[in-house]
């Protein structure tokens, strides 16, 4: 055995900050981490997906999964491109790697049985949004946890840009709203079977995130 994994198998349940990320999740079933990526990491991230975008690789969004798609741009406004972990770039290949760190630790202290993940990048024009939803489909349940890595430019606010995510949750039974401003490199992770949630309209400039969806089974 490696002395490096020696050392991960000892050391499993130390991670400070996925043990900060499960706590949330148990507690209020999202959390909210602003130092998931560096900032060099993020920049890296927001340069590939301008790239792809400007070559025309993205494509209007839709609703359903891949069996059962329409289009229907009142609900939802986004362009987005599915990434393949087979073909990434060396900015993709850290978000993977970061990623799958994240899922085996969780596979590993709280049994999520996390088996397969899928990513898009997103980008909402002026304009657009995303109303309330629940990021499950009639046909698979399969999507567990849902991740959002913001790449915005560095003086996005909501104030002048708008897009921001709303959560929706519940306290004390009653209905209570989470407002998170889509702050570049800001990562949201929460239960897909259980919150739902909007994207408010960009007010100006273009939102763009990575955003994901860790599934079992
Ligand atoms: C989604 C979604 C939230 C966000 O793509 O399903 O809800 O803040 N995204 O981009
Ligand atoms: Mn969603």
């Amino acid at each position: 055995m490696e002395s490096t994994e020696l050392f991960e198998q000892l050391d499993f349940r130390e991670n400070p900050l996925y043990e900060t990320i499960i706590d949330e999740l148990l507690e209020q079933q999202y959390s909210i981490i602003d130092n998931f990526f560096s900032a060099k990491e993020i920049l890296a991230l927001r340069q590939s997906l301008l790239h792809k975008y400007e070559d025309d690789c993205f494509k209007k969004s839709a609703i359903g999964n891949r069996v059962n798609e329409n289009i229907i741009t009142e609900i939802r406004g986004d362009f987005i491109l599915w990434l393949n972990e087979t073909y990434t770039n060396d900015a993709e290949n850290i978000f993977f790697s970061k990623i799958n760190d994240l899922v085996n630790y969780l596979n590993k202290t709280c049994f999520l049985g996390i088996l397969s993940k899928e990513f898009h990048y997103a980008l909402y024009p002026k304009g657009k949004y995303y109303q309330r939803h629940l990021d499950t489909f009639q046909n698979d349940d399969r999507r567990k946890l849902s991740f959002v890595c913001y790449l915005n430019d560095e003086h996005w606010t909501t104030a002048n840009n708008g897009g921001e995510l709303v959560i929706y949750t519940h306290n004390n039974g009653k209905e209570t709203t989470i407002p998170v401003t889509a702050l570049p490199g800001r990562v949201v992770i929460f239960e897909s079977q259980v919150l739902e949630h909007e994207v408010k309209p960009v007010l100006q400039g273009e939102r763009l995130s990575i955003t994901g969806w860790l599934k079992t089974r």
